[in-house]
Formats: C-alpha cells, sequence, structure tokens
C-alpha cells in the first residue's frame, strides 16, 4: 500500500510558527513519526510540503496509479482552494484531511472548509498525531474498501 502525505503552506514552519497554537514540534519530527508508524505498519509513505497551490495540484494530479490513498493538510487552502477541492474530487482517492489545531475551535473563516465535502474524512485538533491518525484512518479505509 502506497500512501501520499501532503503538507501545505506554512507547515514547513512548525516549531516555531505559532506554537501556542500549533505546538512546538517541528515538520520533521512529524514526519519521523509519520515514517515509523507507516514501516510499523509495512505501508510505503511518500511525503511532500510545499508553499505552492499548483505543486500541491500536480501531485494530486499524479496519485492515481501510483498511490492508494492521500493525507493532506492543506493548511490555509483549507478554507478558500476549491482547485483543490477540484482535484481532490477529479481523482477520487481515499483521501484524509488533516489539521493539526482544532479548526472548529478557532476564528470563524477557519470553521469551513471548502475540502471537507469532497475527502472521506477529516482530524483536527490533536497536533502532530493527527497526521499518525490520519494514516491509522486512511488505512483502514483502503484494507475496507
Ligand atoms: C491548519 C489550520 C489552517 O487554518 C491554517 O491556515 C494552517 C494550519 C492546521 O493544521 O491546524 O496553516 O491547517
Amino acid at each position: 500500500m502506497k500512501i501520499l502525505m501532503i503538507h501545505g503552506p506554512n507547515l514547513n514552519l512548525l516549531g516555531t510558527r505559532e506554537p501556542n497554537v500549533y505546538g512546538m514540534e517541528t515538520l520533521e519530527s512529524i514526519n519521523e513519526r509519520c515514517v515509523h508508524l507507516a514501516n510499523e505498519l509495512g505501508i510505503e509513505l511518500s511525503i511532500y510540503q510545499t508553499n505552492s497551490e499548483s505543486e500541491i495540484l500536480d501531485l494530486i494530479q499524479r496519485a492515481p496509479g501510483s498511490f492508494d490513498g492521500i493525507v493532506i493538510n492543506p493548511g490555509a487552502f483549507t478554507h478558500y482552494s476549491y482547485a483543490i477541492r477540484d482535484a481532490l474530487a477529479a481523482v477520487k482517492l481515499p483521501t484524509v484531511e488533516v489539521h493539526l489545531s482544532n479548526i472548529q475551535a478557532r476564528e470563524e473563516f477557519r470553521r469551513e472548509s471548502v475540502i471537507a465535502p469532497v475527502v472521506s474524512g477529516q482530524i483536527s485538533g490533536f497536533g502532530g498525531d493527527s497526521y499518525l491518525l490520519g494514516i491509522h484512518a486512511l488505512v483502514g479505509l483502503i484494507k475496507n474498501a
């Protein structure tokens, strides 16, 4: 099983970015924990971080045939990128949307995800653990498909 993990804009700054909201853990540490989990589960994990919407679109568009599912934290694109929503709807791969913070408990504009209606499910509010929970959820979905 192959999983594509995409970290969107500003997530490269984790560790120093608003630690009161996103915690102290760096992206590198989250990725290490995800790779460790993937090894335990016997799955392949490819991880990308980009600040570019078009790169996220390219990654999603290229995923079918190479990956069985996607874990994505679209960052701020969550709230307004119809292009990412349309790409996910087009490729129809099982997809879990993850967020470090609980987006429902934050500013009004963060409470809406334009991505959520086209993905399999959303995990939000567990810091770096959201990604690990996302991997577990996605593997379960793919195995039961
Ligand atoms: C985020 C929440 C978004 O609102 C924000 O723009 C991010 C991170 C999260 O993981 O909590 O960049 O996706």
